[in-house]
C-alpha cells in the first residue's frame, strides 16, 4: 500500500511486522492504517478500513483507525464542571461534544519514536486550553505487535486536574465483505447503556433484551435486523457494553475468512459501533465504505462519565499517571 508521505508536515507511516502480521500506523492521529494477515484460505486480508491518503484522514470525520482524545465519545452539551469551574468544549455532534472536539487527537500530528521492528511510540503535548480542556497534557500512545497481538498502551499526565478518556476507533472487517452482518460477535456483558437520538448515553444501565444480547456468540445481522428500539434509535449498534468478565470480553469471528479477533483491555467497557454513519465515502483501493460495513470495538471508560459519577475515573488529577491498554489478538479458528 502506498501512502503519500507529507514529510514537510512531519507525517510518516510506520510498519510493525513479524512472520504473520504487517501493521501500518501513522503519527497523524496515532492512527492504525492497515493490519494485514493471512486468513483461513491463505488470502491476505486487511482487517481494518481506512483511506488511501493521509489527506483523507485529515479531511473526513469518521475517525477511521484514529486515536480518540482527550475524551472519547460524547460530553453532554459540551460542558462540564471540575473543581467548581465550568469548562466548555466544542459542540461538534448534534448538541454534544464528540471525540475530543473539532481538533481532537485524531487530527493532531504526534511525535514518534520507533522503538524496534514491532513497537512505535507516539507522543503529544496538548497545551492547557486545547479544545477547551484544562491542563497541559503529556500523552503517549504505544503500538506494539507481539506474535498475533497488537496492543495499544495509553499514558498521560497533566499539570492540572482535567478529563481524559483515550480510545481507538479502528473499523474491523475480517473478510472484506460489504457488510458486517455475517460476522459473529460475543460480548461478555450483562448490561449496556441505552443512548438517545444524538447518541448520548442515558444515566441508567439496562439489562440486555434479546436483540442486544451477545453473551453467546451470534451473527450481528440478528441484532441489526431486529426492530429493537435501542437499535432503531442508534441506527444499529452504537452502545457501551459493560464487561462482566475481564478475560477475552469481546470476540469477533468471520466464518467466511475463518479469522477471529479477541479484545482484551484494562478498561471496564467498550462502545460497540457498527459504523452506522459511514456514508459511501471512498476508502482504500477506491472501495466505497457503506454503513455497517465494519465494526468498532472502542474500549474506554463510560462515555459522559463526568455527568454520571462525581468520582469518575476520567478525572485525571495533577501529576497522576493515566495508564490504560487495549489489545487485539487475531487468530484462525
Ligand atoms: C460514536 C458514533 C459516532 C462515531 C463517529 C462512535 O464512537 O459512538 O456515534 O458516529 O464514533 O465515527
Amino acid at each position: 500500500m502506498e501512502y503519500r508521505k507529507t514529510e514537510k508536515d512531519g507525517v510518516y507511516v510506520f510498519l510493525l511486522k513479524n512472520e504473520s502480521n504487517q501493521v501500518y500506523v501513522t503519527n497523524y492521529g496515532a492512527t492504525l492504517l492497515s493490519w494485514l494477515v493471512i486468513d483461513g484460505h491463505n488470502n491476505l486480508q486487511d482487517i481494518v478500513l481506512g483511506y488511501d491518503t493521509i489527506e483523507d484522514y485529515a479531511r473526513y470525520d469518521g475517525y477511521l483507525g484514529a486515536c480518540l482524545g482527550r475524551v472519547a465519545n460524547r460530553i453532554a452539551e459540551g460542558r462540564f464542571v471540575l473543581n467548581g469551574q465550568e469548562y466548555k468544549v466544542p459542540v461538534n455532534n448534534g448538541p454534544n461534544s464528540l471525540h475530543g472536539g473539532v481538533q481532537g487527537f485524531s487530527y493532531k500530528t504526534f511525535g514518534y519514536d520507533m522503538i524496534d521492528d514491532s513497537c512505535v511510540r507516539f507522543s503529544l503535548v496538548s497545551p492547557d486550553g486545547d479544545q477547551g480542556y484544562p491542563g497541559t497534557l503529556h500523552v503517549s500512545i504505544t503500538y506494539r505487535l507481539e506474535n498475533d497481538t497488537l496492543s495499544i498502551h495509553y499514558q498521560a499526565q497533566s499539570d492540572a486536574e482535567t478529563l481524559v478518556n483515550l480510545s481507538n476507533h479502528a473499523y474491523f472487517n475480517l473478510d472484506g465483505a460489504s457488510t458486517i452482518g455475517e460476522h459473529c460477535l460475543r460480548i461478555a456483558a450483562e448490561k449496556f447503556a441505552p443512548v438517545d437520538e444524538n447518541g448520548l448515553v442515558s444515566k441508567e444501565l439496562k439489562g440486555l433484551g434479546e436483540a442486544m444480547d451477545f453473551s453467546s456468540e451470534k451473527p450481528i445481522r440478528e441484532a441489526l435486523g431486529s426492530n429493537d428500539s435501542d437499535i432503531a434509535i442508534a441506527k444499529g449498534l452504537d452502545h457501551p457494553y459493560v464487561f462482566a468478565s475481564k478475560k477475552d470480553p469481546v470476540t469477533l469471528y468471520s466464518p467466511k475468512s475463518g479469522l477471529e479477533l479477541v479484545l482484551n483491555t484494562s478498561y471496564p467497557l467498550a462502545q460497540i459501533y457498527t459504523a452506522n454513519y459511514l456514508d459511501g465515502r471512498c476508502g482504500k483501493h477506491g472501495v466505497q465504505m457503506e454503513a455497517q460495513s465494519a465494526i468498532c470495538l472502542e474500549a474506554q471508560y463510560m462515555p459522559d462519565d463526568i455527568h454520571r459519577d462525581p468520582h469518575s475515573k476520567t478525572i485525571l488529577r495533577k501529576g497522576e499517571m493515566y495508564d490504560e491498554w487495549t489489545s487485539f489478538t487475531i487468530r484462525k479458528r
